[in-house]
């Protein structure tokens, strides 16, 4: 069984990931990782060298590869994988994967990305809160209607990492 975990950029994916996996005693991958890894370089290189297209492309390619494995895998997607291609129904077609939408307000999205945004090039152009908060809003308005085709939205806005594992654990039972 493959579970993703799907939502925005600093929406938790990765943190819940991990201790999701370990509870469930699966192996945990992070796209964005298995991407540089093959790739040989950081997130944010690829973009500045390669371009979006490129690591467009390639997110695609790597999603197809983990997506074939029979090994049971949490596996935390990019915030943009679902929105691009035909990547959100390969997802939701495949009858070993169960898909979770971690769902956060934009105004706490952009209060935890402000800090972070210098590794997300789609986000590090932008200089105060308020311009991101803009963004995000724009930005989740378009992406909503890819992350929403998730078998189940959780919505974790205030909510300890304890309560999101045990909200996520219930639907896997
Ligand atoms: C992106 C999100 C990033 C990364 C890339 C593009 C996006 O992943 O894949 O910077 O389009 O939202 P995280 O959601 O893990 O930050």
């Amino acid at each position: 069984m493959i579970i993703v975990l799907i939502g925005y950029m600093g929406s938790g994916k990765s943190t819940i990931g991990k201790e999701l996996a370990t509870a469930l005693e699966y192996s945990f991958l992070d796209l964005d990782d298995y991407i540089s890894d093959k790739e040989k370089g950081s997130i944010a290189e690829i973009f500045k060298t390669k371009g979006e297209i490129y690591f467009r492309r390639k997110e695609t390619e790597y999603l197809n590869e983990v997506l074939n494995s029979s090994e049971n895998i949490v596996l935390a997607l990019g915030g943009g994988t679902p929105c691009y291609g035909k990547n959100m129904d390969l997802i939701i077609n495949n009858t070993n994967v169960t898909s979770f939408y971690l769902k956060l307000s934009i105004p706490l999205l952009s209060k935890r990305l402000f800090t972070e945004r210098e590794k997300r090039p789609l986000i590090s152009h932008l200089n105060s809160e308020t311009e991101l908060l803009e963004f995000i809003g724009k930005h989740l308005f378009e992406r909503n209607q890819y992350y929403s085709k998730s078998q189940f939205t959780l919505n974790t806005d205030h909510k300890m990492k304890q309560e999101i594992l045990e909200d996520l654990v219930v639907h896997l039972i």
